[in-house]
């Protein structure tokens, strides 16, 4: 006869972690969910028992900020690839940007982008269109379409999305602003960077350094502070990708004590690489914005511990070693592999006592949710969540090796670092996708989208009587 309260899986005795409490529990999951919390003693009989004493048992990370190539660049990554990748980072759902080929800026497009998804994935995802020039019309069919958000790059970038201007911007946010959804801003000002990379061409400069010299802090800290102004006006809600500076923390910190729903992540390669790394790594370092001068990195760590900094995601930028390692900085393709060595360098810090693990899964896992409309069905391991659970061994020595990853991308500013930490066992909706670091490959298309249960809270739009559509349906002036 079978048991209707036998558990599929049951962890014994791991740490689990919350960002409130590390505490010694086991856990049982049922049809995908977190069923019981609590002793030993209290499991229920189960399918499957995992041993897990002298492990942290951790709520999956979700990371924000991912570029998966596909459709587009099958030689830098797939969803197959990235994902794989993902799960062996501990990752348990990725957002993907929309700078694909093609472009994910209308309802056809996302649809397509959709159906590859599906078809790969190993963990779950969300999918962000890009909310450029063109994007006013197709609003409502990509919200429609499904996704979790959407992307405005303020700065040109991979792909060759041109940056809106002002004016195009206030009228997208006024747009976006009552569907509830979150703009996540590529915060660099295209006119301030565009010069000055023009100025250092003309100047002979080739170097790798010379990326970082044209893209200083106030190219950020410009476009942090305007698209601020833009939100609060507007009340669309905003979210700084991949803060790099120390000086971006003011206008950020600003905007959230005017009440602006503005919120903030930054990377593993700010938080820990230096101007140093482009004598090192010469041009696999160059990444938008650029690593920065080691004064920014202390300033950042304590933006995350104070929470002017809510996240930290990857900005997983893949690309091959041919196209990092050319002569001329600037034709080297910007960024570099991230989702999977996220979770073991930021854990191998939280070891170092940079901050506890609490705060680490506030950052990696129940921020993200929160801010995007999906806790508490995910970021926590709470009876009735998704069962998506990274399990970590907190002593574990190794060296990342390029060669290695999951990803497609083989290079990385990361090659030859020390970790003390690693995801042993990667678990989405209660199925392993990585068990003892071998992929599950029959985990591949059971990810799903996370739109359908994103509970984004309700909307406020701001001085609605002077949008475009109000005005230019003559209701004033
Ligand atoms: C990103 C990429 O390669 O898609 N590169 C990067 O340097 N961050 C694009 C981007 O976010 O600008
Ligand atoms: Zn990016």
């Amino acid at each position: 006869m079978t048991n209707p309260d036998k558990a599929d899986l049951v962890i014994l005795g791991g740490v689990l972690v919350s960002p409130d409490a590390e505490v010694r529990a086991s856990i049982a999951i049922k049809d995908g969910k977190i069923h019981t919390i609590g002793a030993r003693e209290a499991m229920p009989a189960a399918t499957e028992t995992l041993d897990a004493t002298g492990m942290h048992v951790l709520p999956g990370a979700i990371d924000v900020h991912v570029h998966f190539r596909d459709p587009g660049y099958p030689h830098k990554e797939d969803f197959g690839s990235g994902t794989a990748a993902a799960a062996f980072g501990g990752v348990t759902t990725v957002f993907d940007m929309p700078n694909t080929l093609p472009t994910i800026a209308d309802a056809e497009s996302l649809s397509a982008k959709h159906k590859i998804a599906s078809e790969k994935a190993y963990v779950d995802y969300g999918l962000y269109a890009v909310l450029g020039e063109e994007s006013l019309e197709h609003i409502p069919s990509l919200v429609e379409g499904g996704i979790i958000g959407f992307k405005c790059y303020m700065g040109n970038t991979f792909g060759r999305i041109p940056s809106p201007s002002t004016g195009a911007m206030l009228e997208l946010f006024e747009l976006v602003a009552p569907t509830g959804k979150r703009i996540s801003l590529h915060a660099e000002t295209n006119s301030i960077m565009e010069r000055r990379e023009q100025r250092l061409r003309a100047a002979g400069r080739t170097e790798p350094i010379a990326h970082l010299a044209s893209r200083p802090a106030v190219v950020a800290v410009e476009a942090v502070a305007r698209a601020a102004i833009l939100a609060e006006w507007t009340g669309a809600r905003i979210h700084v990708l991949h803060i790099s500076s120390a000086a971006e923390l003011r206008p950020l910190a600003e905007a959230k004590a005017r009440g602006v729903d503005i919120t903030g992540e930054t990377c593993p390669h700010y938080l820990l690489l230096s101007e140093k790394d482009y004598e090192k790594s010469g041009g696999v370092v160059r990444v938008n914005p650029p690593v920065r001068e080691t004064p920014n990195q202390q300033p950042l760590w304590n933006a995350l511990v104070d929470g002017t900094v809510d996240i930290v995601a990857t900005d997983h930028a893949p690309h091959t070693p041919e196209e990092k390692t050319r002569n001329d900085i600037w034709t080297v393709d910007c960024g570099f592999p991230g989702v999977e060595t996220q979770m073991p360098l930021m854990l191998t810090e939280i070891n170092r006592g940079r901050a506890t693990i609490r705060d680490y899964v506030r950052w990696s896992a129940a921020n993200p949710a929160k801010l995007w409309g999906l806790y508490p069905r995910k970021g926590t391991l709470t009876v009735g969540s998704d069962a998506d659970i990274a399990i970590v061994d907190m002593n574990r020595r190794w060296t990342i090796d390029d060669a290695k990853i999951q990803s497609h991308s083989k290079i990385s500013p990361w090659q030859g670092w020390q970790c003390t930490a690693l995801p042993i066992h990667t678990i989405v909706r209660g199925n392993f996708v990585m068990k003892n670091r071998v992929l599950n490959e029959q985990a591949r298309s059971t990810g799903r989208s996370v739109h359908a249960i994103q509970r984004m809270p309700t909307p406020s739009p701001k001085n609605t009587d002077a949008t475009m559509a109000a005005i230019t349906a003559g209701k004033k002036g």
